[in-house]
């Protein structure tokens, strides 16, 4: 099995983000230049959850160059209402497509969707695992408006725990020099094992903190996520976790003048709607650089083989986490990862107990 699909932007070499990074911000000088690029391919995206940018940006970003585009953005209305399983839904996309984008409320679907085809799979977002593509737009954005990726003071504030942009993100920004993260959340939403697990290996600076004025001042930038409403157990579990963490125009007051506010979008109450009008705010030139980012990533996807190291192991044990994909596709194989000390699931991440 050839892997070349993106599923964590870890899986790429440094040097090629930001090759990647590079392409994007000259695609969105001269994006004219590029509308033939993928002529005559066709790119899937299967859409098992609800999206506006990922999926709009996806589809413009090929329309844009030169591509078509099929797929759904509503499984009831293709054959998984009738019960399909995921491997010969992804099997019958990949005799269609030329590359094909999916995003799934289990954590490491686009994972396991890779292991049944050779068609390049760019994962769109696994539940609260991972979401790259996303991560790839927020660090063209980093380096367009700070200029580095390195020595950067982040904070990260809303949900940690579900929040997949914010795991994409710690991974790579941990990747570049002298960067620190502090984690703003409350202790329920805190990050899940396996990022912190990451993070400490690699002596990761990290703190947490329970207010946003405890760090604003020190920031570069301020990376709001919204409460994932859709991951809670209950509504009554949900309404206790919303509304804790609320930037304002007063807290604001405290920041440095070049410090930057990101956010993947869609924003709920977690920024006070005056402060759109502060030019601090980047969230919505934020989501444009996602087009030119996946523009990028396509044109060099469909052009170059990429691979993925396979670094995974068969193992006996199952994963016990149930919202991963192989509790819910129980056909698939039990894979796993090691550091040496401890196992961790191939799929979702999650620590093997
Ligand atoms: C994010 C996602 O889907 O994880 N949105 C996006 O892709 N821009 C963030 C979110 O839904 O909160």
């Amino acid at each position: 099995m050839i892997e070349k699909s993106l599923i964590d932007l870890y899986d790429l070499e440094l040097n090629d983000i930001e090759k990647l990074i590079d392409l994007a911000l000259k695609i969105k000088k001269n994006p004219e230049k590029y509308m033939d690029y993928c002529h005559g391919k066709i790119m899937a995206t299967l859409f098992y959850e609800p999206s506006t940018r990922t999926q709009m940006s996806f589809k413009t970003a090929m329309l844009r160059l030169g591509g078509q585009v099929i797929g759904f953005d509503d499984p009831k209305n293709s054959s998984v209402a009738k019960g399909e399983n995921l491997k010969d839904t992804i099997k019958i996309f990949a005799n269609y497509a030329d590359i094909i984008v999916i995003r799934h409320p289990f954590e490491g679907t686009a994972f396991a969707a890779s292991q049944f085809i050779d068609t390049p799979i760019i994962n769109a977002g696994d539940g609260g695992h991972m979401h790259p593509t996303q991560t790839l737009t927020d660090v063209v954005t980093l380096k367009s408006e700070k200029g580095r990726l390195d020595n950067l003071k982040i904070g990260l504030c809303g949900d940690m725990l579900n929040g997949r942009t914010v795991h994409s993100l710690i991974k790579t920004m941990s990747r570049f020099e002298n960067n620190t993260f502090f984690v703003i959340s409350a202790k329920e939403l805190a990050l899940p094992e396996y990022v912190e697990d990451f993070m400490k290996e690699r002596n990761v600076k990290f703190t947490y903190s329970d207010a946003i004025e405890d760090c604003i001042g020190d920031l570069d930038v301020l990376y709001m996520t919204r409460i994932q409403k859709e991951r809670f157990d209950s509504e009554e579990e949900y309404q206790k976790q919303k509304g804790l963490f609320i930037l304002t125009k007063d807290k604001l007051k405290q920041a440095k003048d070049d410090m930057i506010i990101m956010h993947p979008l869609p924003k709920i109450d977690e920024i006070e709607i005056d402060i759109d009008d502060d030019e601090r705010a980047k969230y919505f030139e934020q989501a444009k650089n996602g087009m030119y980012a996946r523009m990028a990533l396509i044109t060099k996807m469909l052009k170059t083989d990429q691979y993925r190291p396979v670094n995974y192991k068969n193992s006996e044990i199952k994963c016990n986490n149930p919202k991963c994909i192989t509790n819910k596709e129980t056909y698939l194989e039990n894979l796993v990862v090691t550091n040496g000390k401890d196992k961790y699931c191939a799929y979702c991440d999650s620590k093997i107990k």
